[in-house]
Formats: C-alpha cells, sequence, structure tokens
C-alpha cells in the first residue's frame, strides 16, 4: 500500500473524528412503528435484534411489562447488587427502540462494582437510599455524587462507572435507561483476573505491578 504524507488540517481532523463517531451511533432506527420480538422463532438469520410478530397480533401486553417490579436478589454475588434488566422476553414491544430500562438493588454497603456499557449511555435515578455514583473518563478524571432520591446521574457510553451504597444497613434502588437494546456489561475487575481462559499471569503481573500470588489471591476473593 502506497504511504501517503498527509498534514494535519482542521478538515482531516473533522473527518477523523467523524469516522470515530459513526462507529459511536447508537442502535439503528426502526423501519417500522414497532417490531414485536417474535422469541419463539428460531430464525436462521442474525437479525439487529429479535425478528418480529405478525404486527396485526400487537397487543398491549406486549408493551408493558411488571418485570422491574420485584426486588432482585443482592445475595447472588459477593458484591451485594442485583440487576434486572428488561429484555425482548419480557417486554416485547421494546425490540429494535435501541432501549434497556434496568433495575438496580443494592444491599447495604453493595457495590455495583466498576464496569463499562460498550454500547449504551446510561442515565440513572436514584429511587431509595444513598447512592454514591462515579464514572472516570479517557484522560483517567473521576467524575463523582451522591444521588438521594429523586437526583440523576449520566454515565456516557463505553466509560467505567460505579454506583455503591454508602448507608452499610438499609438497602438502596436505582433504575437505569440505556440507549441500547443489547448494552452489554463488562465489570473491569471481572475482564481482567476472572476470563476464560485467564489473562497469563505474566501479563497481569506487568500490568498491576503484582505477583503470582496477589493475582491468586485476587481470583480466590473473586470466587475463582
Ligand atoms: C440476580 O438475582 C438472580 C436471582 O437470584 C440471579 O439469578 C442473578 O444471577 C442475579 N444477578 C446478579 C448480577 O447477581
Amino acid at each position: 500500500m502506497a504511504f501517503i504524507k498527509v498534514t494535519p488540517s482542521p478538515l482531516r481532523t473533522l473527518v477523523v473524528l467523524a469516522l470515530i463517531l459513526s462507529h459511536a451511533r447508537a442502535d439503528p432506527d426502526p423501519l417500522q412503528d414497532y417490531c414485536i420480538a417474535d422469541i419463539r422463532n428460531q430464525s436462521p438469520y442474525s437479525v439487529n435484534g429479535a425478528p418480529c410478530i405478525n404486527p396485526n397480533s400487537a397487543c398491549i401486553s406486549h408493551f408493558t411489562t411488571s418485570a422491574l417490579s420485584r426486588r432482585g436478589n443482592t445475595k447472588a454475588n459477593q458484591f451485594g447488587f442485583n440487576v434486572t434488566l428488561t429484555n425482548t422476553a419480557n417486554l416485547p414491544g421494546l425490540n429494535t427502540m435501541g432501549l434497556t430500562m434496568a433495575r438496580i438493588d443494592m444491599a447495604g454497603n453493595g457495590l455495583v462494582p466498576p464496569h463499562s456499557h460498550p454500547r449504551a449511555s446510561e442515565v440513572t435515578i436514584c429511587l431509595e437510599g444513598v447512592i454514591g455514583v462515579g464514572f472516570v473518563d479517557t484522560s483517567y478524571r473521576l467524575f463523582t455524587q451522591i444521588l438521594r432520591p429523586g437526583e440523576s446521574f449520566v454515565f456516557p457510553k463505553g466509560l467505567i462507572h460505579y454506583l455503591y451504597n454508602y448507608d452499610l444497613k438499609n438497602p438502596a434502588l436505582a433504575i437505569s435507561g440505556l440507549s441500547s437494546q443489547n448494552p452489554g456489561a463488562q465489570i473491569a475487575s471481572v475482564a481482567a483476573f476472572m476470563s476464560k481462559p485467564w489473562i497469563p499471569d505474566e501479563v497481569l503481573g506487568k500490568a498491576f505491578q503484582i505477583t503470582g500470588q496477589d493475582i491468586a489471591k485476587i481470583r480466590k476473593n473473586l470466587g475463582g
């Protein structure tokens, strides 16, 4: 491939920026009013979202759910949190709309550990308790806030963020809206230490400046 020498220019910066942004766009816009997810259809084709049922069969129950009305089990993990999501099974009318809702339950002193959503920005509202939230931007600056009931916070797409219940005894509750039907989530500590197969010890040792013993201890603490 020929090497073309280019000098930086405002136009070029703009083009590069546009290219980067075009890779970070939201879910595609639907081409119909709604596309009720046909969750029984085992289509061999890959579509962006689930295939739709016949729109004539759409009914009110496809657009409503009580999936977020129940408290999640915060004892299911060592961090003391549980996230309940809307999806094509419990809210089939949301299919192709580029949205997800999440109910976040935290036990007293519970933590949603630092994690990121590769495909979604998130806006969260505290409904119960006192929740410390924060995210780190790509220059490693931390933005943090304490939320009380009724107060909201936004986590930019792809950036590492957390929610922590400062109350040692009482549970906390937050509801989030996410800008993708499939936000995805990666918990930073789990991705680093609990991947399958494991990231080689040499890599983690250098990255975190720790020994093989430290790595083994962290893995054990994380339930590995
Ligand atoms: C939330 O609770 C359910 C039911 O106990 C459990 O299956 C699920 O793994 C929990 N989620 C997390 C993130 O711990």
